[in-house]
């Protein structure tokens, strides 16, 4: 199963500004990187981090993007930008840093993560991790990790799956982590937790993982990027009803393509 987009879109234009926003916010972050940070928690209690480099990136990569596209939204997750993806036009759709636990704990696994969705579909992607200097782009080409193109795994038995599961960290989300893991425990080969949801759906573009998976509606800043890398890389990304996904979908289940249908049917909320 794979749900790649077909026709040429013409978002190629804006892709470079993408890529260039996301290096640029991650070597903001990158400099500020295990130093001594004020980590600041917002609704969802000490787990829900923010720090002010979060801010100061999100400002940098606005700003950024607003020098060649002034017109264009722009939706992200700290301050005032939108919080969610309009259903018409251009959106640009920014993370600064998308694992700031990881971050402010001077762990190398967060990114910078760029989006660009026209009428609600995500259509090209930077995501870069600067601790790694990894970076992950793809627009209406091939997705590609560090300039070489990058594929989802080939692994169809889903007992050799490796599933990580993203959820938030609020009650009913950790409520609705345990029924995933329980079933990915018992039904997938084993488990991985990033700790950054782009850096996972990073990893199922390039075959590190072969599945991410979420019961929830999760933000877009956390999702649209990596989707639309796994699609480019052939693999697939549905709702947890096995519709395809877009921003605002109930649940997340991205995967290699080979036994998606497997982790629909096993994720299914209720079951
Ligand atoms: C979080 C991370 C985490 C995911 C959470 C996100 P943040 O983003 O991606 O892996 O489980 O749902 O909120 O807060 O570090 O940008
Ligand atoms: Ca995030
Ligand atoms: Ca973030």
């Amino acid at each position: 199963m794979t749900d790649q987009p077909s026709a040429p879109t013409g978002i190629d234009d804006r892709l470079e500004t993408a890529v260039a926003a996301a290096e640029r916010g991650g070597s903001v972050a990158l400099d500020a990187f295990r130093s001594a940070l004020e980590v600041e928690t917002k609704a969802d209690g000490p787990m829900d981090a923010v720090t002010a480099v979060d801010r100061a990136v999100q400002e940098h990569v606005i700003e950024y993007i607003g020098e060649t596209y002034p017109g264009d939204a722009v939706v992200g997750e700290e301050d005032d930008a939108l919080k969610s993806v309009p259903e018409t036009g251009i959106a640009w759709v920014i993370d600064p840093i998308d694992g700031t636990v990881n971050y402010a704990k001077g762990n190398r696994v967060w990114m910078t993560s760029v989006a660009v969705c026209r009428d609600g579909a995500p259509l090209a992607a930077a995501n870069y991790a600067p601790a790694t200097d990894d970076l992950y782009v793809a627009g209406d080409d091939i997705a590609r990790r560090n300039g070489e193109p990058a594929t989802v795994s080939e692994i169809d038995d889903p007992k050799a799956f490796l599933v990580n599961p993203v959820f938030g960290v609020s009650r009913p989300h950790r409520r609705s982590l345990m029924d995933a893991v329980d079933t990915v425990l018992a039904e997938f080969g084993d488990m991985r937790r990033f700790g950054c949801a782009q850096a996972a759906l990073s990893g199922v573009a390039t075959g590190e993982l072969d599945a991410v998976v979420s019961t929830v509606e999760l933000n877009a800043w956390d999702t649209a990027a990596g989707v639309h890398l796994i699609r480019r890389a052939g693999g697939c990304a549905t709702d947890v009803n096995g519709e395809r996904w877009r921003p605002g979908s109930q649940g997340l289940i991205a995967s290699n393509g080979e036994a998606h249908g497997t982790l629909v049917d096993a994720l299914e909320p209720g079951e």
